[in-house]
């Protein structure tokens, strides 16, 4: 089997020289190393700015809880990273999903905080004070066919968000058959880990520890799910399942 890096600068180049993002070939034996974001999409170990103002999802969130969300723990994740990926030798001008796909290999510290930082960036950006409410195009026929209608696609993922025990995400994903599923990770892991339950790649996670949503709703997590539908940017997410090739 190639080395991991033979494999990424394969896809790189393909997808400079138009072939496109290439997913789930012969060349790629593990899903979990498959690389399927553009170099722009990467994950790097520094915060990205929130794309909205604090107080642009009062339908869903309250804009203290965004503030302290994405100045203190968010913030925390991405420097203690930075710290840990310093300590570990990580090449941190590689993209941070290199490192969560292999996580195993690294200290828990990595783990928690790798997780904890990409699972926030790739939050903030599935969320915008424009929502369309459903997807559209080909997600939209993929949700029907993979869960019977959109509306019991939420309900499942809700499900997924309200069952989850103590703090974790929720997760739509595609796997290595490119189908969707559902499912939950503990704590800051998700599906890109090597050590996940559910393996594949993110398209849309939900942050249901209590952080994201206590000042407002306290222990009704339920509440907070059912106005989290209003802010997904269904865009965003139909955007990654293209680059996942599904
Ligand atoms: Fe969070």
């Amino acid at each position: 089997m190639a080395p991991l890096t033979s494999r990424r600068d394969f896809l790189i180049n393909s997808s400079k020289t138009g072939l496109g993002l290439y997913i789930g070939s012969s060349l790629l034996s593990s899903y979990s190393t498959a690389r399927v974001l553009s170099d722009k999409d990467d994950t790097g170990f520094q915060q990205t700015p929130l794309p909205y103002a604090y107080d642009a999802l009062t339908e869903a969130i309250d804009a203290m809880t965004m503030e302290i969300h994405y100045t203190k723990h968010a913030a925390a994740y991405a420097s203690n990273l930075q710290a840990a990926a310093k300590k570990e030798n990580i090449d941190t001008s590689k993209p941070l999903e290199d490192v969560l796909r292999n996580v195993s290999k690294y200290s828990t510290t990595v783990r928690n905080n790798g997780g904890g930082h990409y699972n926030h960036e790739l939050f903030w950006k599935s969320m915008t004070p424009k929502a369309d409410q459903k997807p559209s195009g080909k997600l939209a026929a993929a949700i029907d066919q993979g869960f019977g209608s959109f509306d019991a696609f939420k309900t499942q993922f809700s499900d997924a968000g309200k069952n989850r025990f103590g703090s974790g995400w929720a997760w739509l994903i595609v796997d290595a058959d490119k189908k969707l599923r559902i499912g939950s990770t503990p704590n800051q892991d998700n599906p890109l880990m090597d050590i996940s339950d559910i393996k594949g790649f993110p398209l849309l996670g939900l942050d249901v520890w209590e952080h994201a949503y206590y000042l407002r709703y306290q222990n009704k997590r339920p509440d907070y799910i059912a106005n989290w539908w209003k802010v997904v940017n269904w865009k965003f997410i139909e955007d990654r399942f293209q680059a996942a090739g599904a």
